[in-house]
């Protein structure tokens, strides 16, 4: 009997994900890595027990083909990572309005896209695991204009703690990855920027966080190979922590922000701007 076991991950072009699918295949796993573009892949295509997958999160058929596919070849996905994500930041007054749809469209309807197409699957085994890829924005918010990207982060947290109690009866279970910024990702140069030309309110916040973002000392981040540790240690059921809060920004905020009043929290937050 195959015991060999099968993980689906989204979002494997670039960063985390696809240091996960690599992690994963090289420690014996079949990995369905899945990305909106795989035929600009060079890398995964490498591994024998990686198959890819056409996925963009936002478009419920492609969701339902990649899904249908992979489990065609592996016969049974045992953990399912919803990683893709992306960031828009800037004063809300300037969001463009597709630009706000597309926010939550990829990081909070994602994953409802994947997690529904993959239910009947994880009922017909008795069960499955979906871990999913959040942010210290996802539980505290910590800078000025990104208040879309913690609207989403903030609604993937609430759908995922939600699921618990309707999923726990049939033994699917649901985790977090609470991560700060981390090396050797595209987050940051994919990130899309509200503005506006004629409204200068905004100007000096903005140019303030850009230039915090782009001066960002490499060493202030956090290893990804902390993260996809802990992916494997949840998927392997090493440990089983539901909120998962990774590296040195993501644990000091969150001491912070539960050390003293929401209001002190969010001047001190205010004050490095
Ligand atoms: N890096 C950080 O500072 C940071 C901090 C906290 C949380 N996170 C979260 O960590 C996760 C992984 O990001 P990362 O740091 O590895 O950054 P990344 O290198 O930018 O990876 C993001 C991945 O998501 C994919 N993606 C974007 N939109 C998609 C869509 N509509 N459908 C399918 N895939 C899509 C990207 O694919 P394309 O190549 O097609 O764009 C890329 O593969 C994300 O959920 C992000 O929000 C990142």
């Amino acid at each position: 009997m195959n015991e060999q076991k099968t993980i689906f991950i989204t979002g494997t072009s670039s960063g985390l994900g696809k240091l996960t699918a690599k992690y994963f295949a090289e420690n014996g796993w079949n990995v369905a890595a899945t990305m909106r573009t795989p035929e600009k892949e060079t890398e995964l295509t490498a591994y024998d027990n990686i198959r890819i997958f056409k996925l963009d999160v936002t478009n419920t058929e492609q969701v339902r083909t990649a899904v249908e596919q992979a489990i065609d070849i592996f016969g049974k996905i045992d953990v399912v990572v919803n990683n893709a994500g992306m960031g828009t930041y800037g004063a809300l007054e300037l969001a463009k309005e597709e630009d706000i749809d597309w926010q939550f469209a990829v990081n909070a309807r994602g994953p409802i896209n994947v997690i529904r197409a993959f239910l009947p699957h994880f009922r017909e085994y008795g069960g499955g695991m979906f871990i999913n890829i959040s942010s210290f924005m996802g539980i505290t918010t910590a800078v000025p204009l990104g208040s879309l990207y913690n609207m989403s982060k903030f609604a993937l947290e609430g759908l995922i703690e939600g699921l618990y109690y309707e999923l726990k009866p049939l033994n699917i279970e649901l985790r977090l990855i609470e991560q700060g910024g981390s090396k050797g990702n595209s987050f940051r140069e994919s990130i899309v920027w509200n503005t506006h030309p004629e409204i200068t309110a905004y100007d000096e916040l903005t140019s303030k966080l850009r230039a915090i973002m782009a001066n960002a000392d490499e060493s202030q981040l956090d290893d990804p190979m902390e993260i996809v540790n802990v992916i494997h240690s949840l998927a392997t059921r090493e440990t089983n922590q539901f909120r998962n809060v990774i590296g040195a920004t993501g644990n000091q905020l969150m001491q912070m922000r539960h050390s003293m009043p929401i209001e002190e929290y969010m001047e001190a937050m205010r004050s490095y701007f």
